[in-house]
């Protein structure tokens, strides 16, 4: 008989997060256990609990999610977990990793992207692409041949978000560092841009709408912060393809539905084997459905 689904969710923070538990729920897992508050020595434990318990040809219905708000925090915990299974005598379970919704916030992204515009050779700007969701939309954007441009207030936060990228990029061209500390800098790197993906902190305005409306090689721009004031001023946070004086504009709702989809069906994919490991990359994969 097919054995229930359970997926075993690890999470650095104080309570396990409500919305990753809503997902599952909502992915029609069988079982949820949730863990709060996980330390990266804990992990082991937790894990030789997955992997002993069942057959190899039953660990399929057993997955790992890695969580929380911290994404640092949960890099380390995978670490832990991918480094407790014990794949040589098949006893591993499948993971993903989605703290902060940092893999499925920039798939949904780049794929609203990439289903509109030709974005092979093209300029795009990732602005304030130093963390999690930028530098994934930063890999996922090189991936597919674009001319990835990462910015940040400081040319040394930029560059070390890529040179965290690492391994990750293989034969494509790496994301170029730019500093974009004030409007001066603004315009440069805007030069000849196509897309903008701002992936800024919440609550922060990181291209005013005088700037944006002097450049007309941009076609589309996603903002994925939620919070007021907009990150890409005078598009709305509901923006879902709306066309703004000639602009695609997304907001962080208009892109939110792909990003659940995709959360979901990551989830149901978990089930199919025990050997999978989904990062950004392997997120996208699943992306590609939509
Ligand atoms: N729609 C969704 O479901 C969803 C899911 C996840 C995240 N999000 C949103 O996506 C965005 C990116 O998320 P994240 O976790 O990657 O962001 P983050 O790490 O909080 O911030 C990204 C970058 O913003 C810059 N920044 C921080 N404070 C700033 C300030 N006061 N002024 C200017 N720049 C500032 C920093 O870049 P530098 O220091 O390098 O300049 C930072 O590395 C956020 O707005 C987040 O709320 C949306």
């Amino acid at each position: 008989m097919e054995k229930k689904t359970i997926l075993i969710q690890l999470d650095p923070d104080a309570h396990a997060s409500v919305f990753d538990r809503v997902v599952a729920i909502d992915s029609n897992v069988n079982e949820l256990f949730s863990y709060a508050n996980v330390q990266p020595d804990q992990v082991r434990d937790l894990v030789h609990g997955a992997i002993f318990t069942r057959g190899p040809k039953d660990l399929k219905n057993t997955a790992l999610f890695i969580g929380g708000g911290n994404v640092e925090k949960s890099e380390a915990l995978l670490a832990k977990a991918l480094g407790a299974m014990v794949p040589e005598y098949g006893l591993r379970v499948s993971v993903l990793f989605d703290a902060n919704g940092c893999n499925t916030t920039a798939a949904a992204a780049v794929r609203i992207a990439a289903k509109t515009l030709d974005l092979k050779g093209k300029k795009v700007l990732i602005l304030a692409g130093t963390g999690p969701v930028g530098q994934r939309a930063a890999l996922l954007l090189a991936k597919l041949g674009a001319k990835v441009f990462l910015s940040s207030r400081t040319i040394e936060k930029a560059q070390s978000a890529i040179v965290l990228l690492g391994k990750k990029i293989g034969e494509c061209p790496a994301p170029v560092a730019v500093q974009v500390a004030n409007d001066v800098e603004l315009k440069s790197a805007l030069e000849g841009v196509e897309l903008v993906i701002s992936t800024g902190a919440a609550g922060v305005c990181l291209l005013p709408e005088k700037i944006r409306q002097a450049f007309s090689s941009l076609k589309m721009v996603i903002d994925l912060n939620a919070v007021p004031p907009m990150g890409i001023e005078g598009t709305s946070v509901m923006d879902k393809g709306a066309v703004r004086e000639g602009v695609i504009c997304y907001g962080a709702i208009g892109v939110g539905d792909l990003k659940m989809k995709i959360h979901r069906a990551a989830i149901a994919a978990l089930f199919t084997r025990n050997d999978q490991v989904m990062d950004a990359l392997e997120v996208y994969e699943i992306a590609l459905n939509f």
